[in-house]
């Protein structure tokens, strides 16, 4: 708990650009969780570094991911949105939780093979400790609740599970989140494989809609999505190009898949992309527009970047002398 109310935690890399996927399914339903929980959602660049990035664009993705929050209506007065680099505290948590968390469980981990399978050149310490720095983002908060993807999944027991043991051997010291389950965002299918997720590391670029594409290419995107022969609009698994699209209209115009079958009942699919595309370009506009001021405002965007840093920090140090005093490490003498 802080300042009475129960506390979130989710983290985004800076990699790749976000897609319309990442709106609808998370950063959308974000805006308003802040009535109820106290929200930290840190740009997690530490992570970024498990693989090798150049620091330049690093440096460039990290602020973008910040003003895509506070452009898709998070506001950063209300939630705290930082730079995990700018809080020590969670390379400090994480080498004390490197020490009570296994190689085995480490092994076990599938994004770790997943990595290590893709970067075979770059196998280093960091991609196989990765997990425990993110147990450490959750825990130093103090975190009741993390909105994680299925992929995370794994991930969040682990944290579950150093945590416990944790305070197996020194008290309840960490509180022991669980995944946020609270309204889920639509899960957004690929444009060119509607079985694959919509990604941002997706090497075809009509896969995926990016929040900053312009209408033409929105438009494009929508018009090329693989559908199927049959001709129907219809809300079922055997047409999973057609049921993608009825997710992205009716997550766009808050109708629900049903509604939005009766609309286009009768209707070719040249017409429904072409709605499709303009519910996108519709949603998609307001969010450009405010990301296009957030860029022009260096002196705001540096202010709340200092002032959640600190804010971030303050609550980070609060857990990590309570955790080294724990360890026994010695007290600070001031
Ligand atoms: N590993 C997460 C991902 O790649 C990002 C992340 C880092 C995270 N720290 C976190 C997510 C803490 C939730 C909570 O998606």
């Amino acid at each position: 708990m802080l300042n009475g109310k129960k506390v979130l935690y989710s983290g985004m890399q800076a990699t790749g650009n976000l897609t319309l996927g990442n709106y609808l399914g998370a950063l959308k339903n974000w805006v308003n969780l802040c009535d109820e929980y106290e929200c930290f959602y840190g740009v997690v660049d530490m992570h970024s570094i498990t693989v090798r990035q150049d620091p330049t664009v690093l440096r460039q993705r990290a602020r973008n991911l910040l003003m895509i929050y506070i452009a898709a209506g998070i506001d950063p007065e209300k939630n705290c949105i930082y730079y995990q680099s700018h809080v020590s505290g969670h390379a400090e948590l994480a080498w004390i939780l490197n020490c009570f968390t296994y190689m085995g469980e480490l092994n076990r981990m599938t994004q770790f093979k997943d990595k290590a399978a893709k970067h075979a050149d770059n196998i280093n310490a960091g991609l196989f400790t990765y997990p425990v720095l993110m147990a450490a983002d959750i825990l130093l908060y103090q975190a009741d609740v993390v909105p994680v993807g299925i992929d995370q999944m794994q991930h969040l027991e682990l944290t579950r599970d150093v945590a416990q043991r944790f305070n197996g051997v020194y008290g309840d010291v960490f509180t022991v989140p669980e995944a946020y389950i609270g309204k889920v965002g639509a899960k957004i299918m690929s444009l060119q494989d509607p079985s694959k997720k919509m990604s941002k590391s997706d090497e075809n670029p009509n896969a995926s809609i990016y929040l900053m594409d312009d209408p033409d290419t929105i438009m494009r995107k929508c018009r090329r999505a693989v559908t199927d022969s049959e001709g129907q609009i219809q809300y079922r698994e055997e047409q999973p190009g057609i049921r993608n699209l009825i997710d992205i209209y009716s997550a766009c115009t808050g109708k629900t898949p049903q509604e939005v079958v009766g609309e286009f009942d009768g209707q070719g699919y040249g017409d429904f992309k072409t709605a499709v595309g303009e519910a996108v370009i519709g949603v998609l506009r307001p969010l450009q527009e405010r990301y296009a001021e957030l860029a022009k405002d260096k002196g705001y965007i540096d202010g709340i970047i200092k002032a959640n840093a600190e804010k971030a920090g303050y609550a980070a140090a609060k857990t990590l002398r309570k955790v080294q005093r724990k360890v026994g490490f010695p007290d600070r003498i001031r």
